[in-house]
C-alpha cells in the first residue's frame, strides 16, 4: 500500500508543476497599493488590468468611508453564526429586498461566498431524479455543484444552441423515465473569453422544452443591461431566468454574493443551502458595504459609463491594430497570441518590467496548446492615457513575439522544461 502523499510528491498537478518558474511572478503575484488603475508590482508602478473592480468602486472615497464606519461600528465578527441560527439581521433582509428589486426578481438571498453559494444552490435545486444540462465551459463553482448531483448530467458545447437542444432531447427522455425535472445552467458572461451566454436563445427553448434556467452572472451584474442588472437585462430575458446569481466580488468590489428568483424558491433555498446553513453569515461590515455599493450602482450611472468608455477605447484600439479579441461581448478583454509557454513567460516579463503593464496570462492547459491569452479587465478607474500606453506596449510585444525575440530569450527555460 502507498502513502497517500506519494502521488503529491510525484506530481504537483497541471498548474503546480510550473511553480518553480511561475510562483510569485506569473501566479501568486503580489500587487501592492490601493486598488486602482495603477498599483505596484515588485516595487514598480504598473497599470493594472487584472482586477475585477469593474466600476472602480473598490477605492471610491464614499465606499471606503462607509466600509470604515461599518468596520468601526460592527467589527469583523458580527453577526456570529449561520443565518439560520444566530447570524441573521434586519440589514441582511434589507440588502436582499434591495437586490431583488434591482435585478427585478420577487426575492433574493444573500450568500457568504459566491463559490460555495453556487455549489449549494445547484445541490439544493436538484434531486437524484433530476437532470442537469450545462455549458461545457462553465466556471469551476458550477462544475463542483454538478459534482454533488446524484443524478444524470449532460454538458452542451460552449454556447452552442444546437448542442443544447440535442442534450435537452436526451434529458427530456430521461426525465420522463425518472419522473424528475431539468435544470439548465449557463453563465451570463463567460469570464475567460468574455462571451455572453446565449441567454435569449436558451430562454426561447422554454417554448419547446420544460426546464428551469439558472444563470451565474458574476461578470454581467453591474456591467451589462440598461440599469446594470446584468446579462439577462441586456438580452431582455431577465424574466425567463428562474434563478439568478451574482457575486459581490466583481462590480461590487467586495465579498459575498446573492441569488434571486421567485419568493417561494428563495424561501426553499434559504432552508436548504448547506453552505449557508452550516457556515457563518456574511459579516455586517460587508452587508453595510454592499448596501452602499448597490446604492451607487442604482443612483450614479457615471461609473458604468466610464467603464464602457474605457472598454470601447481598449477593445477598438486593439482591434484596429489587428489583435484577435476572439468573441468577447463584455468588458472582459482577451487578447489571443500564438506562442509557447516559455515565450509567453518572456513576453509577460517584458510587458511588466519594460512597459509597466500588469495583466493576467493564461496558457495551456486552461486554453489550447500553442495559444497565449492575455486577459485585460478594464475598469472605470482606468484612463484613456492608460489605454494608449497599453496599446503601444501590445504592438511592441507582438513585434518581438513575431520576430523571435522571446523564443531566443526563453531558449534556456525551454531546454530546462523539455529535459
Ligand atoms: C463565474 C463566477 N461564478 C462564481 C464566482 C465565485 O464568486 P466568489 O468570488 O464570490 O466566491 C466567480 C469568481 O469570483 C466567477 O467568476
Amino acid at each position: 500500500m502507498r502513502d497517500l502523499f506519494d502521488k503529491i510528491y510525484r506530481d504537483k498537478g497541471p498548474l503546480g508543476k510550473w511553480a518553480e518558474y511561475a510562483e510569485g511572478y506569473f501566479v501568486f503575484p503580489k500587487l501592492e497599493g490601493e486598488i486602482s488603475n495603477r498599483m505596484k508590482f515588485n516595487g514598480k508602478d504598473v497599470i493594472t488590468w487584472s482586477i475585477n473592480d469593474y466600476l472602480g468602486l473598490a477605492n471610491h472615497p464614499d465606499v471606503r468611508k462607509v466600509d470604515a464606519e461599518a468596520a468601526l461600528q460592527y467589527g469583523s465578527a458580527y453577526p456570529m453564526g449561520a443565518r439560520m441560527m444566530s447570524g441573521h439581521t434586519d440589514l441582511h433582509e434589507q440588502l436582499q429586498e434591495e437586490l431583488a428589486a434591482f435585478v427585478k426578481k420577487e426575492a433574493a438571498y444573500v450568500l457568504n461566498f459566491g463559490y460555495q453559494g453556487m455549489v449549494s444552490t445547484i445541490d439544493a435545486l436538484v434531486g437524484k431524479d433530476d437532470i442537469i444540462v450545462y455549458d461545457v465551459d462553465a466556471h469551476a463553482c458550477i462544475i463542483d455543484g454538478v459534482r454533488l448531483h446524484m443524478g444524470k448530467r449532460f454538458t452542451y458545447k460552449h454556447n452552442d444552441i444546437e448542442s443544447l437542444e440535442k442534450n435537452l432531447d436526451r434529458a427530456t427522455k430521461m426525465a420522463e423515465q425518472t419522473g424528475g425535472g431539468i435544470l439548465v445552467i449557463s453563465e451570463g458572461v463567460f469570464g475567460m473569453r468574455g462571451e455572453q451566454g446565449r441567454l435569449k436563445e436558451i430562454a426561447a427553448l422554454k417554448e419547446k422544452y420544460k426546464f428551469r434556467f439558472f444563470v451565474d452572472d458574476a461578470h454581467g451584474f453591474g456591467t451589462l443591461g440598461a440599469t446594470g442588472a446584468g446579462a439577462g437585462e441586456e438580452q431582455g430575458v431577465q424574466n425567463e431566468i428562474d434563478v439568478y446569481f451574482a457575486t459581490f466580488a466583481k462590480a461590487m468590489a467586495s465579498t459575498g454574493a446573492f441569488i434571486a428568483g421567485d419568493k417561494e424558491i428563495m424561501d426553499y433555498l434559504k432552508y436548504n443551502l448547506r453552505s449557508q446553513m452550516f457556515a457563518k453569515s456574511l459579516q455586517m461590515q460587508l452587508v453595510v458595504g454592499a448596501l452602499k455599493r448597490l446604492d451607487m450602482l442604482r443612483s450614479d450611472k457615471s461609473h458604468k459609463e466610464k467603464l464602457w468608455n474605457i472598454v470601447t477605447a481598449l477593445q477598438s484600439g486593439l482591434r484596429d491594430r489587428g489583435f484577435d479579441l476572439g468573441t468577447t461581448q463584455s468588458c472582459v478583454t482577451p487578447v489571443y497570441l500564438q506562442g509557447s509557454i516559455p515565450e509567453a513567460m518572456a513576453l509577460v516579463k517584458d510587458l511588466r518590467e519594460n512597459h509597466g503593464i500588469f495583466c493576467s496570462i493564461v496558457v495551456y492547459p486552461v486554453i489550447p496548446k500553442g495559444l497565449i491569452l492575455l486577459r485585460l479587465i478594464p475598469t472605470a478607474s482606468h484612463t484613456l492615457e492608460d489605454v494608449q500606453i497599453t496599446l503601444d506596449a501590445f504592438s511592441s510585444i507582438r513585434e518581438r513575439l513575431e520576430n523571435g525575440t522571446y523564443k531566443r530569450m526563453s531558449a534556456s527555460v525551454m531546454a530546462a522544461m523539455e529535459s
